[in-house]
């Protein structure tokens, strides 16, 4: 194997992220091996992904979906189930980087466990610094961990901010397509289905998200991420409408100056910024024809029309325990809109309601998050019921 080899562990493998990855990965065989592929229950998926990428571990978290891959795999592939084993792999000493990819909060301990092995991990699962966004950043400063953003807004952020001073940014903008009913009747959000609201004009991402991106719940965790991921406060982070998605993201200094990142709409160009420690890499993204794309459109954030914007504000101002709520109802939410259970307005005012029951206070222990995570899960699906 070549020397500048990275072995990599792909938590969320069978994922969209996942498969991003895996794209990345083969561009560049020299480049990159995979140490372990992991995923939850989609196991032909896996199947597929563990003889593009021939790793030395599989991983199925789910007991019944390692099951069906017994005998399968390649030879000399070893499987192996549940989050312990997904733990493992995420901290392996062989292991150099982590591509955190999990959707859900159920992604929280592997990614942990690889920051506290000091690895370089490529975050993906924003749901990872929303609930313990605190807890995250003080072990990757103490275990000499590098997080890198694979969200392509903080990607963005995160290549606007090379080279420059903390102290001179005055606000960091993150921008948002508006998701598919950006321009829709408010009154008519009430009758919208599950299929049209991951149907996403721009981006192809999996559903929990493509539903988030439709009430703008996306952009509200994106902003809490952002707020430890570059350690700013509440009143410097905001977000803009940008239907196009070329610009990423932008950050203005304390001169007037703002930089900007621009991009196709593809994540294997945050995935391919994230994998690399050196020179950029090839990751088969087409060149932005500006000209073609012809404008870039801005607007402001209607807050009647995504309430889940105006939460956020009074959140990122709150206490920690705040945030795990929001992230833990919109869960219970966003899955029960998205087995029929519920309407699509009904998911932020599920939050909204959860929020106004739950303490606001810091904090700074796994088990807290933990206890207000199940507490708002248990709250919301209390509210959904009444
Ligand atoms: N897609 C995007 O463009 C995009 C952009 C920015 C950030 N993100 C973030 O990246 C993360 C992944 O998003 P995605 O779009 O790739 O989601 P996705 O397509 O739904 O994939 C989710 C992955 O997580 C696994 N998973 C689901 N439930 C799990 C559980 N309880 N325990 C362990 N693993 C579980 C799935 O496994 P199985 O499929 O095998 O069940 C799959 O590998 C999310 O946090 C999302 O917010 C995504």
């Amino acid at each position: 194997m070549n020397e500048k080899t990275m072995k990599l562990t792909v938590l969320g493998a069978t994922g969209s992220i996942g498969a991003s990855t895996a794209d990345v990965m083969l561009r560049h065989p020299d480049k990159f091996k995979a140490y372990a592929l992991v995923g939850h229950r989609n196991s032909q998926r896996m199947l597929a992904l563990a003889h593009q990428l021939n790793p030395e571990v599989v991983v199925m978290t789910d007991a019944g979906s390692a099951a069906e891959l017994k005998g399968k795999l390649p030879a000399g592939v070893e499987l192996q189930s549940g989050m312990d084993a997904a733990i493992a792999a995420a901290s392996d000493s062989s292991v150099d980087m982590v591509m955190a990819a999990m959707v859900g909060s159920a992604g929280l301990p592997a990614a942990l466990a690889a920051v506290y092995a000091g690895k370089r991990v490529g975050l993906a699962n924003k749901e990872c610094l929303v609930t313990a966004g605190r807890i995250f950043m003080q072990a990757a400063k103490e275990y000499d961990a590098v997080v890198v953003p694979v969200d392509s807004e903080h990607a963005a952020v995160h290549q606007a901010l090379a080279g420059h001073d903390h102290d001179s940014i005055t606000r960091i903008i993150l921008t948002a397509s508006g998701g598919p009913f950006r321009d829709r009747d408010p009154a008519s959000l009430v009758n919208v289905t599950p299929e049209e609201a991951i149907a996403h004009p721009n981006w192809n991402m999996g559903a929990k998200i493509s539903v988030d991106s439709a009430t703008m719940m996306n952009k509200a965790l994106e902003l809490i991420e952002a707020r430890w991921l570059f350690d700013m406060p509440a009143d410097k982070l905001s977000a803009i409408i940008h239907p196009q998605s070329i610009v990423h993201a932008m950050v203005e200094y304390r001169d007037g100056s703002v930089l900007a990142q621009l991009a196709e709409q593809d994540m294997r160009s945050p995935i391919a910024y994230a994998l690399q420690t050196g020179e950029r890499l090839e990751a088969g993204i087409p060149w932005l024809d500006l000209a073609k794309t012809g404008r870039l459109d801005f607007q402001a954030v209607d807050i009647a029309r995504f309430p889940a914007m105006r939460l956020v504000q009074d959140v990122m101002r709150g206490g920690d325990s705040l945030a795990i709520s929001l992230n833990a109802a919109n869960e219970v939410a966003n899955q029960a809109f998205r087995d029929r259970k519920i309407g699509f307005m009904d998911i932020v005012t599920t939050v909204e309601a959860v929020l106004l029951r739950v303490e606001n206070v810091p904090v700074d222990s796994l088990e807290a998050v933990w206890s207000y995570d199940r507490e708002a899960r248990v709250l919301a699906q209390e509210m959904m019921i009444l």
